[in-house]
């Protein structure tokens, strides 16, 4: 329990207190905003030594190979050894960069403004892209009970509306949100952030879709490919991406593809191997959407001009999400193999 003084007495003895403590907070702030003056100048510094550094390996790099025509053995071997350190610089720069401040790209810019989205240490990160993989598995609950109600309980246009405007809130929201990951260094490869995009677009067509026929022939294929990939393919997402969050933040790691350690690799794998056919079988799915579309747009009461729009957004969505997800697996594949020979 607070003391409070009674008394004339106490009352200036617990001023006199108060003077000496208000005396130490103005100490210990003057102090922190002199670290943080410290901080912006080694910040501003590193930031330039890195730019130049880039600069002058670059043009290292060129001159190196001008030179290698006239070389002796042995010199070839100083020459592989430099361009090998070399390869590894821009990784290492990577790193240091999601430490330091920078621009936001154009589309932070447009949303946020110039204000600076790096998280200055790793517990910030990791606590961040936790909040981040969180905040999804939240709106895959709300958005599986509602797609169910669309499909089974209740058939009303303006509910569905309800959900595709749900569903574009939730897409824009990802977009920012993994803007900000990319700023910290997370290495989400830009084709998930422009799926998120291209999501947006779809579910915003899909809201204008005026009721009628062709809009009551896709309805039922559209709810329940949402409570698939929706709900279920993305719990499991969440299960896996989790896992190997909790996995590396344990390891002291930020990044899965630089890890060797044996455990992860595997409990990895495992966990790939699982959800990898029940993303494809959603990829497919995704094209026989596209397909589906594309028929409706053939029938002669096709008026709707968001019948071919959804149906070339399912298509992008395929055959970015298959190429990708195969890309991405082929990668770890190989990093993998790389990494066992090195051994
Ligand atoms: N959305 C958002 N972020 C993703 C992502 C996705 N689909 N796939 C990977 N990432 C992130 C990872 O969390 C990681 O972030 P970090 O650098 O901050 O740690 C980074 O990108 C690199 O991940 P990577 O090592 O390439 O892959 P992974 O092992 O984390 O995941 C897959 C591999 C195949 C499981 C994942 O890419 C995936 O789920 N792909 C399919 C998505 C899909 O098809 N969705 C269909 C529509 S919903």
């Amino acid at each position: 329990m607070l003391f409070s003084p009674s008394g004339i007495s106490e009352c200036v003895q617990e001023w006199n207190d108060l003077e000496k403590d208000y005396q130490h907070v103005q100490e210990t702030h003057r102090l922190y905003k002199q670290k943080l003056e410290e901080v912006s100048k080694l910040q501003q510094s590193c930031s330039t030594a890195i730019t130049r550094q880039r600069k002058k390996l670059k043009e290292l790099t060129v001159s190196l190979e001008e030179c290698k025509e006239k070389l002796t053995p042995e010199e070839m071997n100083v020459i592989d050894g430099i361009q090998e350190s070399i390869r590894d610089r821009p990784n290492v720069f990577f790193e240091m960069e999601s430490f330091l401040p920078k621009k936001n790209g154009l589309y932070l810019s447009l949303v946020l403004g110039n204000v600076n989205v790096t998280l200055l240490n790793k517990q910030s990160k990791f606590a961040y892209k936790d909040e981040y993989e969180k905040f999804k598995l939240i709106l895959t609950v709300i958005l599986f009970v509602f797609s169910f109600t669309c499909r089974f309980v209740v058939s009303y246009r303006a509910l569905d509306a309800l959900f595709n405007f749900l569903l574009v809130w939730y897409y824009c929201t990802l977009t920012i949100r993994e803007s900000i990951l990319i700023s910290n260094g997370s290495r989400i490869q830009g084709w998930w952030v422009f799926h998120h995009y291209v999501s947006t677009f779809l579910s915003g067509v899909m809201l204008t879709w005026p009721e009628g026929k062709l809009y009551q022939m896709f309805r039922s294929q559209f709810l329940t490919y949402c409570l698939y990939q929706i709900g279920f393919v993305q719990f499991l997402q969440y299960y896996y991406q989790s896992g190997c969050l909790y996995r590396l933040r344990a390891l002291g790691e930020r990044h899965n593809m630089d890890l060797t350690v044996e455990g992860f690799q595997s409990w990895m794998w495992r966990g790939l191997t699982f959800l990898l056919p029940f993303l494809f079988f959603g990829h497919f799915w995704q094209l026989y959407n596209g397909v589906t579309l594309f028929r409706m747009a053939q029938l002669p009461e096709c008026k709707e001009w968001q019948v071919v729009m959804c149906g070339c957004s399912y298509l992008a969505l395929f055959m970015g999400n298959f190429f990708t997800t195969l890309g991405v697996v082929y990668k770890k594949y190989m990093n993998n193999q790389d990494k066992s020979k090195s051994l």
